[in-house]
């Protein structure tokens, strides 16, 4: 038993698809752009200094809890921290994103790579963590802790940044299969890492962000350069002994063996209806998704119907409402409280 804020909410209890009182949500990217608290305390510091000083983090991970009833907060860090402490430097472009300055471009750039402990590398995401699951205590709300997958953190080391068609990555990936090999290896080894020491600081469920490899990959390739990473991240995660949600987007074609990988949930996009995801994914695992965020830019009548949709179609146990990718900036945070009474106030199951 876990003894992290938050262990018989809503949102634990859909993860171990057990009966809720309500269908619990959350959203991805819920702390950020949106919320013009967060655009307050960003125009005061830059996005490395808001990662790297936990008492921050804290307080932007806190925010959008404060004025929405989300079922759970998600640690303010982002995808990209675990690379620094391999020894490449990121830096945040306003309205760009983040960037890589010296990207890998040999194989042997693979191996002067630094594989340092979670504690070591990344101790102010984790005490960030410390302070926020202490401040949920009393809401019982649990504190979700992430990080990426080794491919999409491998997209960044070797493009640099966010690409569009991958060329250099699968280049790697196809005409070096042995330093891909290290390279996903040593991923492998901090990530994993990394989740275990987030749920020793008092996460109490970790999100695994494969954002960009349905968007990069087939199927096959998927099988051979992919999955038997995940399935090492994903079995050496158990030791942190919390539920794992599994996370991809343009993966329905082989969502099965997404989920093969592991992990108690399965986040899914908005590409397949949530009936199709529930087919593919048999009764084993708990689905979270899967509403198209840009739809959140609509009008509430377009918007209802979509999400009355996933409700109907969702399993009576083990759904956590959410979109099938982060919130838009651009999203109005009066539609988002609307949204979260909504799916708060249609009790769990077909209508
Ligand atoms: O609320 C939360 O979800 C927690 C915080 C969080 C951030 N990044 C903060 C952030 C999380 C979970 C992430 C994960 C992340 N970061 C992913 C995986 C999720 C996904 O969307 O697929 C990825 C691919 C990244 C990499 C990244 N970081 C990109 C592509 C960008 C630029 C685009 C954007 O949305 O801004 C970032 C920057 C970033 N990460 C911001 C925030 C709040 C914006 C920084 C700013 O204020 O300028």
């Amino acid at each position: 038993m876990s003894s992290a804020p938050g262990a018989d909410s809503a949102l634990m209890r859909a993860c171990r698809r057990e009966a809720a009182p309500h269908t619990p949500i959350w959203l991805m990217r819920q702390a950020g752009r949106y919320l013009p608290e967060y655009r307050a305390i960003r125009e005061r510091h830059s996005m490395l200094t808001l990662l790297a000083t936990p008492e921050l983090a804290a307080e932007i991970t806190l925010q959008p809890l404060r004025r929405i009833d989300f079922d759970a907060a998600i640690i303010f860090s982002d995808l990209l921290q675990p690379l620094t402490g391999m020894g490449l430097e990121i830096s945040y472009e306003d309205g760009i994103g983040p960037h890589v300055d010296k990207p890998l471009s040999t194989p042997r750039d693979i191996d002067f790579l630094a594989v340092p402990p979670a504690a070591e590398s990344l101790g102010p995401t984790l005490r960030a963590i410390e302070i926020v699951a202490a401040d949920l205590v009393g809401g019982g709300k649990p504190l979700l802790g992430f990080a990426g997958a080794p491919f999409t953190l491998a997209t960044y080391a070797v493009e640099g940044g966010t690409s569009r068609a991958f060329t250099k990555t699968k280049t790697l990936m196809y005409s070096e299969p042995a330093a891909w090999d290290r390279l996903m290896t040593k991923l492998v080894t901090v990530l994993a890492d990394f989740l275990v020491a987030q749920a020793r600081a008092g996460a109490a469920a970790l999100q695994v962000f494969d954002s960009w490899v349905g968007v990069a990959l087939g199927k096959e390739d998927y099988i051979r350069y992919v999955q038997p990473y995940n399935r090492q991240l994903f079995t050496a995660a158990k030791a942190a002994g919390v539920p794992l949600i599994n996370f991809s987007t343009g993966t329905a074609a082989y969502i099965a063996e997404v989920a093969a990988c592991g992990g108690e949930v399965m986040s899914v996009d908005w590409r397949m209806p949530m009936e199709d995801y529930r087919q593919r994914l048999g009764e084993e695992k708990a689905i979270q998704g899967n509403l198209e965020p840009v739809a959140l830019l609509a009008p509430w009548r377009e918007i209802a119907p979509r999400v009355d949709a996933i409700l109907d179609s969702a399993p009576a146990v083990g759904h956590i409402f959410n979109l099938g990718h982060g919130i838009l900036p651009e999203t109005g945070v009066d539609t988002v409280a609307r949204l979260v009474d909504y799916v708060h106030a249609r009790k769990g199951g077909p209508r």
